[in-house]
């Protein structure tokens, strides 16, 4: 099937063609006819040329033009010439086509909904017609901007001396912190491959094997509750090195991140990053990944509570937790209402009710709880927290992380309602959260869990803690923070035997259960493991931030939704019992 093969793109045209023949493939984008002049966009990858279809040019095109239809697939060739109304907003916008010949290539139903920039249909039906979807150039523009940061992370990376390897999909299930996605065998029925949550082992392994600088950008798959900046499967630039410690990841990041920012936005960043302590994050910002420009500091009150005479407070701390605020400017007018939305926010986030203080104009504080304090403890509380007049102060008090966690949220709350999160926009931020805890002790399960993973180094200066207090040790692991999004997270590993097996032990790992499930990497290590330590960038999540967006979805091809659907092949489906049968599986039907 012979057609008139494009000889230019619908975004190269320019005033220098003028009086030149040019031909054109695309999608017909928009058409308007005014009787006796017919104007049709044509749209692919690259723009949007104007075509103008008149009889004098060719009577057989105008005829054929009129019988277009939204999304139809088209092969027109003309004249290029200077537009009368010039369009200054596009790049074509100085030239257009003036027809001679058209072909329809491929007719197109019509579509759902119009392929347009403004956004009018829902997002299910976005996804669903995925494909539609895509030809909008918003999100076209994502992908060439992902497009960027592979080719940025491949060059990068093997300049500097990185190895690309490839690592399995399907492995042993070991899960890291979320729950597996398991696939059956076949050939050994009842046992299960799991899909990687991320190629930790593997890559620990690498060096094991002498590979000194691993990279891979590699597809991980996580079944956890899913939110705006999560798939369950996506993309990580996973790096390792060996002989380094955390300054050499950190400086071999930042440079990275500073050609990232230079290549794909044209901004100059400045490095190294600032530093803070995850403790210094959770009580300055009630959160391990913070969002510093948005300032609304946290400040303890513990001291002051303790004595108080309002028994929350007082018992919270006596309990061993923590009384803090924040305060939110210009905020003391909000309603019942209003006061209301935030206090079930804060109870999303584990707190019992929210106490707070209004500071009225003529600087008297209005509160439910201000009874109980002195005139001395309120003064303290307005001097320390910063209020004025007209500002809101908000409480949390709770166990350590569910007080600073509330106001954490509280503080994002406040910084969207107010506009505060709008106007910080488009000035990055770029941090590194450090000195995480080594362990978190969890309530539920009454035990210890790694807060990264379970090959984490602690501190040199805390190894000796490990046996006595292991809630106060500290782990070598890393945060990389951007704009309040953990782009990243790495960590020094463990590269001795007798350490990786005691953490296991922490973490209410029986001697067997660490055999079955990591023997071969306790195996590994005791063959000649260099030091080594690495970190994994979430490559979805830096293209959000490059790309501007808030919705992970917008830099994924073919995403998931919040529950985990794919509403485009409808993915996950059921089976043919031929194939259960094969694989000996049943399924439990839940009645
Ligand atoms: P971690 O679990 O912190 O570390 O993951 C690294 C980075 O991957 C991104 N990320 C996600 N992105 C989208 N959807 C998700 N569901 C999702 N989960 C994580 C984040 C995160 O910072 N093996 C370690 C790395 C290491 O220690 O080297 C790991 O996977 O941006």
């Amino acid at each position: 099937m012979g057609f008139a093969k494009r000889t230019h793109t619908c975004g190269e045209l320019r005033e220098q063609h003028e009086g030149s023949t040019a031909t054109i493939n695309g999608w017909v984008a928009q058409h308007r006819d005014y009787g006796g002049v017919l104007f049709v966009d044509i749209r692919d990858r690259y723009g949007i040329t104007q075509v103008v279809f008149v009889d004098e040019a060719s009577q057989e095109a105008s005829e054929l033009a009129r019988k277009l239809h939204y999304e139809d697939v088209v092969s027109i060739t003309g004249n290029v010439r200077k537009r009368e109304n010039p369009n200054d907003n596009i790049p074509t916008g100085q030239i257009e086509i003036l027809a001679t010949s058209l072909e329809v290539l491929n007719r197109a139903a019509t579509p759902p909904f119009e392929v347009r920039e403004e956004v009018k249909a829902s997002e299910e039906l976005r996804l669903k017609y995925r494909y539609l979807d895509l030809r909008r150039r918003a999100l076209q523009k994502n992908f060439i901007i992902r497009n960027q940061l592979y080719q940025v992370a491949h060059k990068y990376f093997e300049e500097q001396n990185f190895l690309e390897v490839e690592t399995p999909v399907l492995m042993k299930s070991t899960p890291e912190g979320a729950r597996d996605y398991l696939v059956p065998s076949r050939l050994h029925r009842g046992q299960f491959y799991a899909l990687p949550q991320s190629p930790q082992i593997y890559k620990q392994i690498l060096m094991m094997s002498g590979f000194d600088r691993y990279m891979q950008i590699v597809k991980c798959f996580r079944d956890e509750d899913l939110r705006a900046d999560r798939q369950p499967e996506f993309s990580q630039i996973d790096i390792e090195m060996s002989f380094v410690d955390e300054l050499d990841i950190y400086a071999l990041i930042e440079e990275f991140i500073k050609r990232l920012w230079k290549d794909v936005l044209d901004i100059e960043i400045t490095a190294p990053f600032r530093q803070i302590s995850w403790h210094q994050a959770m009580t300055t910002y009630g959160s391990d990944k913070p969002d510093t420009r948005l300032g609304m500091e946290i400040t303890t009150l513990s001291e002051l509570a303790k004595t108080c005479g309002f028994g929350v407070f007082a018992n919270a701390v006596n309990d061993g937790g923590d009384v803090a605020a924040i305060c939110a400017k210009g905020c003391a007018g909000y309603s019942r209402k209003q006061i209301d939305g935030l206090t079930d926010v804060a109870k999303r986030y584990g707190a019992g009710g929210l106490a707070w203080m209004k500071v009225k104009e003529d600087g008297e504080l209005q509160s439910p709880i201000a009874k109980f304090f002195s005139d001395d403890e309120l003064k303290e509380i307005v001097a320390k927290t910063g209020a004025e007049a007209g500002d809101l102060i908000l409480f949390g008090s709770a166990d350590f992380n569910t007080c600073y966690t509330v106001l954490g949220a509280l503080r994002l709350e406040i910084a969207k309602q107010t506009g505060l999160a709008e106007s910080v926009k488009g000035n990055d931020d770029f941090l590194w959260v450090v000195d995480f805890p080594l362990l978190e002790f969890d309530a539920d399960s009454n035990r210890y869990i790694a807060l990264h993973h379970p090959f984490v180094q602690p501190k040199a200066e805390d190894v000796d803690k490990l046996n006595s207090d292991p809630a106060s040790v500290s782990a070598i692991a890393y945060d990389l923070v951007i704009n309040g999004y953990e782009a990243g997270g790495g960590s020094i590993r463990i590269h001795d035997q007798s350490i990786q097996a005691k953490v296991f032990e922490l973490l209410a790992m029986s001697e067997e259960e660490a055999e079955d499930k990591f023997g071969f990497l306790l195996e590994a290590l005791k063959y000649g493991a260099p030091p080594h330590g690495g970190i994994a960038l979430g490559l979805d999540r830096l293209a959000m931030i490059l790309a501007r967006t808030e919705n992970i979805r917008d830099v994924v091809a073919f995403p998931k939704t919040t529950s985990a659907l794919s509403l485009m092949d409808d993915a996950p489906s059921g089976v043919s019992e031929e194939q259960l049968k094969e694989l000996g599986i049943s399924i439990v039907t839940k009645d």
